[in-house]
């Protein structure tokens, strides 16, 4: 049977389109005129690149000429792709064994990578993947006590953490959303708004850093930070473990998980209570705990250090759906259809998401400035740079996990997209503008990632990348 698209100029099937790059760049300018992301909803709703209905179909077709007599691969030509388009047979061929036989991704010099492999069970201890987090010991050992999580997911879906009882952890973090919440910006108690977007949770339990920026240094030390948040939950962790305390329910349940209470001495209340609060506000540090009306009962099982392992404990529990991208890995060939698979080919290679996607959760945990920092915009976010003010970290974003991607819109760390055909385009046109140079040079000006380039991929080949994303 002959191939359909070789009769077809080269703009046919899926090679690429010399204008893809174009129609990128003039998105880009669009976008980057608003100084706003509420503009983006709009732009991304444009879409100057929709692909043929008929990709599908030129990819099946592709797949059907398996082993035909295309003419031999230049010497640079990708693998599996010759002038026709992709040889969606040649490319299954090539994927149908264990990762280690896989083409080689395309992968700049001097990145450190992963293999992606199945995401490791809460079950198997010890937690080697948080080695870098403080207290992973004892992480560990209470994420393995189905009490301890347990009280965690209970906690984790309480208003009374909130001081007007409005909202709950999972309020942001809705487990159907994968942890996040649907919206660009979290809001808060109050209706207050918060600068950037919940965070999908799966990374969490894996991460030496937590947060888009990387400020909390442990789950433990994370989870207290939005009790203390006027723009999450806005209470404190006295307030709260006062709360727990007087609750019918939970005093005996974190006597079930913890056991009596940690020492009957005051001192030793007050110290595990404002550790836990301590790294986020120096007030309930200093509160001294004869003040709370929670003294009265010194020797409650509840108390805040308790209060944040639990939910801490929980959080590390957390591990993505299972999806057809885990039935691929696991040596199910057939799980993923021609465009999926075609996708996560360019994945690994032309689009080179490789090099910071990677791993079991497709994240390598480093931060990057991949240009959405707004700089000297009313917008702008200098991401990793606000926690530790070296200028080689201006607006660098922790890599996001893109487990169950697909559910955890809207996406970046401000909800730039609320759609991801929208980001593929962007990421094919190499992302924002560099700030123009300025005279003198700008010591503040975030430099973009040199892993972030214009892609060349076809309005088809984005299409099998989307497709590729959906069966994360
Ligand atoms: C008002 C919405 C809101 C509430 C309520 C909220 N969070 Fe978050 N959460 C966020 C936002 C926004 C971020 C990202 C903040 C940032 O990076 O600056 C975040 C980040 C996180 C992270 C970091 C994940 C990572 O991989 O870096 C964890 C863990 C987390 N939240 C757990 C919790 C827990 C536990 C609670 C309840 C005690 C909670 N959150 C309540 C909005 C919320
Ligand atoms: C230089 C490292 C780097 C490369 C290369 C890269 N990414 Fe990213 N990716 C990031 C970072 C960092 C973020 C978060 C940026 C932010 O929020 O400002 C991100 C965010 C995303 C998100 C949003 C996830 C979410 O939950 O918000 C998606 C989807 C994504 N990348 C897909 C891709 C794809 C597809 C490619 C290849 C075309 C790619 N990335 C290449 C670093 C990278």
């Amino acid at each position: 049977m002959p191939l359909r698209g070789s009769a077809r100029p080269r703009t046919g099937a899926l090679a690429v389109p010399l204008g893809a790059s174009r129609l990128g760049a003039s998105y880009l300018r669009a976008s980057f005129l608003c100084a706003s992301f509420l503009c983006a909803p709009l732009l991304c709703a444009a879409d100057p690149g929709a692909a043929p209905s008929s990709a599908v179909l030129a990819l099946a077709d592709t797949a059907t000429a398996a082993g035909q007599a295309d003419p031999p691969a230049v010497a640079d030509a990708p693998a599996c792709h010759a002038q026709a388009g992709w040889d969606l047979a040649c490319l299954r061929a090539r994927y149908a064994g264990p990762a280690a036989g896989w083409p080689a991704p395309t992968i700049d010099a001097g990145v450190h990578w992963i293999e992606w492999a199945a995401v490791p069970p809460a079950s198997s201890p010890p937690l080697q993947w948080t080695a870098a987090n403080a207290g992973q010991t004892q992480l560990a050992a209470d994420v393995a006590r189905p009490a301890v999580v347990t009280l965690g997911q209970m906690l984790f879906f309480d208003t009374r953490l909130s001081r007007k009882g409005q909202v709950s952890c999972a309020s942001c973090h809705q487990p159907q959303r994968a942890f996040t919440d649907g919206l660009p910006l979290a809001v808060g108690e109050d209706k207050l708004m918060g600068r950037r977007r919940s965070t999908p949770l799966y990374a969490a339990p894996f991460a030496p850093r937590l947060f888009w920026d990387g400020r909390a240094a442990s789950l433990k030390e994370q989870v207290i930070g939005p009790l203390h948040d006027p723009r999450e939950m806005n209470h404190d962790a006295v307030g709260a473990v006062t709360r727990l305390r007087e609750n019918d329910m939970y005093p005996a349940r974190f006597l079930e998980a913890f056991g009596g209470a940690p020492a009957a001495s005051s001192s030793t209340v007050a110290s595990a209570s404002s550790a836990a609060a301590s790294t986020v506000s120096a007030t309930a540090a200093t509160t001294p705990v004869a003040q709370a009306p929670a003294a009265s009962t010194p020797t409650s099982a509840v108390d805040a250090d308790r209060l944040a392992r639990a939910l801490a404990a929980y959080v590390a529990s957390l591990r993505p759906e299972k999806t057809r991208f885990d039935d691929f890995l696991s040596g199910r060939a057939d799980a993923l259809d021609d465009t999926e698979l075609l996708g996560l080919h360019l994945f690994r290679t032309q689009a080179r998401c490789m090099n910071c996607h990677n791993g079991p959760l497709l994240s390598d945990h480093q931060f990057h400035n991949i240009g959405l920092s707004f700089y000297g915009r009313r917008n702008q976010d200098l991401g990793r740079y606000e926690a530790t003010r070296d200028p080689a970290d201006l607006g660098k974003f922790r890599t996001p996990s893109l487990r169950n991607v697909a559910q955890a819109g809207p996406w970046m760390h401000n909800g730039l997209f609320p759609d991801l055909r929208g980001l593929l385009r962007m990421y094919n046109a190499g992302m924002g503008r560099e700030a123009p140079p300025a005279d003198p040079p700008d010591p503040y000006a975030p430099r973009k990632s040199e892993h972030i380039k214009p892609l060349d991929l076809s309005p088809a080949e984005i299409d099998a990348l989307l497709a590729f994303l959906k069966t994360l």
